[in-house]
């Protein structure tokens, strides 16, 4: 195993204001690397200049202005990703694919020689059309020319996301908890820490670059186990109720098709369905970046610890 840990980096990094974004952050500084952020709001930005990571404001859906953001940096990570369109001019094509198209161009413009890349589980050609996005993004950086590792993450969980914060609404809020179809489909969430570490590790060492790394939790879990773990970590164990997919599905469509919010569209249900896991039973995590990868149990103690002392 290369490690090349010990030199600091100079990294040039998009979606440092997201959720996941902020995790890998702290997680770089941390290590003594300096980050350099794209950021479309300045204003909205203001925890990141506080640590010290220096900001460029620039857009990746416009070409203006994103190499000379990057020039000087030694590496890119690039994390930007939505996974709604909203508005819905904000396409997954716009930002995914072409949006990567922009960010790898610039970083070959500014003599940037590596990329670490955030893609998704499921991430394939004939998916859906953020699946199929991400797959696009994947190949764009595959083709680039430079250094580059891609990471794939089940769900991300974590302070502040959205699929925890989500549960506990529901789990906590509701009196009973319900839940889509028979709840056999399967996740294996990751902690948004140890997703952090892996990027960390992938600007950092040699050996890894050149391929894609499925990232996953320590457990594979059913949707039915998951609402179970929130529940009890949460202290609220209600009763499940299983809706029909024959009821949830045509309503799901429909408020998609006339673009009606509603907390999860078709195309997010059927990657709900089709499962989120890591294929085979080997971890990435622990085989090639050499650590534990903590549990789905772990992440909300660490939560509800936190929200106590509040
Ligand atoms: N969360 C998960 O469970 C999960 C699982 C697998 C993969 N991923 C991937 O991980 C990445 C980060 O996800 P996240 O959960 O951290 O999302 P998030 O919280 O919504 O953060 C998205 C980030 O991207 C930025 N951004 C969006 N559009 C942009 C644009 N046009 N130009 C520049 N910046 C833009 C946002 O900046 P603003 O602050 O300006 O909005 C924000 O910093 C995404 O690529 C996602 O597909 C996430």
């Amino acid at each position: 195993m290369e490690r090349n840990s010990e030199a600091q980096r100079f990294v040039f990094l998009t979606g440092g204001t997201g959720f996941v974004g902020r995790q890998v952050v702290r997680c770089l500084l941390g290590r003594g690397h300096r980050v350099r952020a794209l950021v479309r709001d300045p204003d909205s930005a203001g925890a990141l200049r506080d640590q010290g990571v220096e900001l460029a404001v620039g857009d990746i859906t416009a070409e203006a202005g994103l190499a000379e953001a990057a020039a000087g940096c030694d590496a890119v990570v690039h994390l930007v990703g939505i996974i709604r369109e909203r508005p819905p001019s904000v396409t997954f094509e716009a930002v995914h694919t072409r949006g990567t198209l922009r960010v790898v161009e610039a970083a070959r413009r500014a003599g940037v020689k590596k990329i670490v890349h955030m893609s998704a589980l499921g991430a394939r050609p004939d998916g859906t059309a953020y699946q199929r996005t991400k797959y696009e993004a994947e190949e764009l950086v595959r083709r680039s020319g430079l250094r580059f590792v891609i990471l794939r993450p089940s769900i991300i969980v974590g302070e502040g996301g959205e699929f925890v914060d989500t549960l506990r609404n529901l789990v906590c809020r509701l009196p009973v908890t319900p839940v889509i179809g028979d709840g056999s489909y399967r996740l294996q969430p990751v902690d948004v820490r140890d997703v952090a570490i892996a990027f960390a590790q992938a600007l950092e060492r040699t050996d890894l670059e050149g391929r894609r790394y499925e990232i996953g939790g320590p457990h594979k879990l059913t949707y039915n186990r998951i609402v179970e773990i929130f529940g009890e970590e949460f202290g609220t164990r209600r009763r499940k109720i299983h809706v029909p997919l024959s009821f949830v599905r045509p309503l799901v469509d429909l408020a998609s098709n006339w673009r009606l919010p509603a907390p999860i569209n078709s195309e997010q249900l059927a990657m709900l369905l089709e499962e989120n896991i890591v294929h085979g039973e080997s971890n990435a995590l622990r085989e090639s970046f050499g650590f534990e990868p903590g549990s789905l149990r772990s992440v909300l103690q660490r939560i509800s610890g936190e929200s106590d002392v509040e």
